[in-house]
């Protein structure tokens, strides 16, 4: 048997229920660099918004490394479950983000265009990491940016080329991020930082 024809834990194990069954780790999906970058972005911060969860692991991040005395929102419809009622990826994230105990948590299972109508609090983080197609991304980005405090990050994923990496022109973000801060400069923002396909954009002060 060729090496490439081997058992892959990975892909028969990609179910949710079996990251519940405690079977495999939750799938992150994003690099390390940007593991940290997340971390560093959150640190200190007391209102911080992700929209697209999935199965926990930039939450939980985020949640380790915000204010203790600091509210984590976490927006995603959870819609994929093939059974409304068990819905193992939900399950999987709550589990996973409740294994840190700092600061707390507010669930929003919800899209985040519908989110956004009844928000009204200020944001010091956001992280766009949603639904990625280009309207869809430019959507968050104008529902959400107008909340977030001067001094305060939108951090965007996927929304740039880098080294190895899996992210393509065509990528949703990669084309708002360019429309937004690339091909013009925009009056109260600037790009930040950017590690691997994260770009932070900064309300200035
Ligand atoms: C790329 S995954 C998020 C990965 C996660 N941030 C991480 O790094 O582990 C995208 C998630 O966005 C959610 N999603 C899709 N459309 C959404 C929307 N309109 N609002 C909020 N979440 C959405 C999906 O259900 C999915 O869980």
């Amino acid at each position: 048997m060729a090496a490439s024809d081997g058992f892959s834990w990975r892909r028969h194990f990609r179910h949710p229920v079996f990251g519940c069954l405690g079977f495999r780790p939750i799938v992150a999906q994003h690099t390390r660099a940007e593991d940290e970058a997340l971390g560093r972005w959150a640190k200190g911060r007391k209102h911080i918004i992700e929209i697209g969860v999935a199965e926990g692991a930039s939450a939980l991040k985020l949640r380790q490394s915000m204010a203790p005395d600091g509210v984590l929102t976490l927006i995603d419809p959870f819609n994929l479950s093939r059974f409304r009622p068990l819905n193992t990826t939900r399950r999987l994230a709550q589990s996973v983000v409740g294994h840190c105990s700092n600061g707390r948590v507010v669930w929003i299972e919800e899209f985040s265009s519908h989110a956004a109508r009844i928000w009204t609090g200020e944001i010091d983080l956001l992280f766009i990491d949603g639904d990625h197609n280009e309207d869809a991304v430019l959507q968050d980005w104008k529902d959400w940016h107008g909340f977030v405090a001067p001094g305060g990050l939108v951090v965007f994923h996927d929304a740039r080329l880098f080294a190895r990496g899996w992210v393509t022109p065509q990528y949703g973000p990669v084309k708002v991020v360019d429309a937004l801060f690339r091909t013009k400069t925009h009056p109260d923002w600037e790009i930040a930082e950017e590690v691997d396909s994260l770009v932070a954009v900064k309300r200035q002060m």
